[in-house]
């Protein structure tokens, strides 16, 4: 990819809404049947945050938009699209999750719309943002990743519980982008923020490896005794896990190769956040050092779409994005599906 091919899109800022309620897995080894150690050992998790009960993913998004719109420093109602990545809607079907958080921002006569793609929702939904943003007058797009997993994971089984958090995470994406100083990074190769690339894929053969089993048109819920276990979460962990390693390697070498880039070429690679095991494997096949990808699984667990955007968030809050920064993103999730977006910052 060349500096002029950049596209005219950049993100402008990340923002974030994570629930105050921090359960330890020391706490939440008093009702599951499991210990920290295990939790740790296998996972990398060392505590989620739960929303409240009264609380649903629409909450949670617009605290993200409100944080992420408020640090471009611009007004609510510069927006022109709300996209929301999320596999916990307020609503089985409809409404869409984007319609009630245009209608709590106070937005009027805009395109507002639900992405569903598992945890390579926000991926897709970037990509999709920016497809719009290409081809229309608009000039501001929320791009939302955002989920309650709390209401879907089943509390007694152990093998799903322990891995899932809550929260939201928003970019704010622009059209128009200015150069930004470059400092004393001359050997930089691009000098302006912008979306370089995306790709995105999915594997259907994995459709069933995770999955809510009821409420959809397959098995609606008509009446009679919902099991909890039926509107619950299941995963094929050991299938998602073997899936995931060669779906994050592929996505890196993909994304890298076809921009000519290398490997040190990228500043930051942001992972979906499910298990560190699955960050580790991928960088030891590809012989990248592990500081290059961020992590805070530690105390966010799997917030499946929400995720990456949220590690950005904390990263721009920590100021470790610097101007010019090649950051790449990769995810994957049920589905089952995969991607990445390459962006300088
Ligand atoms: N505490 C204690 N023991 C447990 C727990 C637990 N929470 N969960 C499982 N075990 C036990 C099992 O019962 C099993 O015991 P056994 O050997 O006596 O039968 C043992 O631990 C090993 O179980 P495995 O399932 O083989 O453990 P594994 O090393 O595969 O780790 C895990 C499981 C963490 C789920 C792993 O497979 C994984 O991370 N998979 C990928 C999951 C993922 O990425 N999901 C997200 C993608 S999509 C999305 O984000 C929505």
């Amino acid at each position: 990819m060349k500096e002029e091919n950049l596209l005219p899109v950049y993100i402008r800022s990340f923002g974030a809404w994570i629930p105050e309620r921090r359960v330890t897995n020391e706490e939440l080894s008093r009702t599951v049947d499991t210990s920290d150690e295990w939790i740790r050992s296998h996972t990398g998790i060392g505590a989620r945050h739960l929303a409240e009960d009264s609380q649903a993913t629409s909450d949670l998004a617009v605290g993200a938009a409100r944080s992420a719109v408020e640090r471009a420093g611009m007004d609510m109602q510069d927006i022109d699209c709300i996209v929301v990545a999320t596999a916990t809607p307020d609503y089985v079907g409809f409404p869409a999750t984007a319609c009630v958080v245009q209608q709590a921002l106070g937005l009027k006569k805009i395109p507002a719309f639900d992405v569903t793609a598992g945890c390579t929702g926000f991926i897709y939904a970037l990509e999709i943002a920016m497809a719009f943003m290409k081809d229309s007058h608009m000039k501001n797009i929320l791009v939302i990743g955002a989920e309650k997993l709390s209401s879907i994971v089943n509390w007694d089984d152990r093998d799903t519980a322990v891995l899932f958090g809550d929260g939201a995470g928003c970019a704010v994406i622009s059209s128009e982008a200015s150069s930004f100083q470059l400092e004393d990074r001359s050997s930089r190769k691009f000098t302006r923020p912008g979306i370089i690339d995306s790709v995105l894929y999915t594997d259907g053969t994995g459709y069933d490896s995770l999955t809510v089993p009821a409420g959809g048109s397959r098995n609606p819920i008509r009446g009679g005794m919902v099991k909890k276990e039926d509107v619950s979460l299941h995963m094929d962990g050991r299938r998602v896990y073997n899936f995931a390693v060669k779906a994050v390697s592929d996505i890196i070498k993909e994304l890298a190769e076809r921009n000519e880039l290398s490997y040190d070429d990228i500043d930051w690679i942001v992972p979906h956040q499910a298990n560190s095991r699955i960050i580790q494997a991928a960088a030891k096949r590809l012989k990248i050092p592990l500081d290059k990808f961020f992590m805070n699984i530690e105390d966010l667990a799997n917030t499946s779409a929400a995720s990456i955007p949220i590690a950005l968030s904390e990263m721009q809050g920590k100021n470790l994005l610097r101007p010019g920064d090649v950051v790449l993103t990769v995810g994957f999730g049920a589905g089952l599906t995969y991607g990445g977006n390459l962006f300088t910052w």
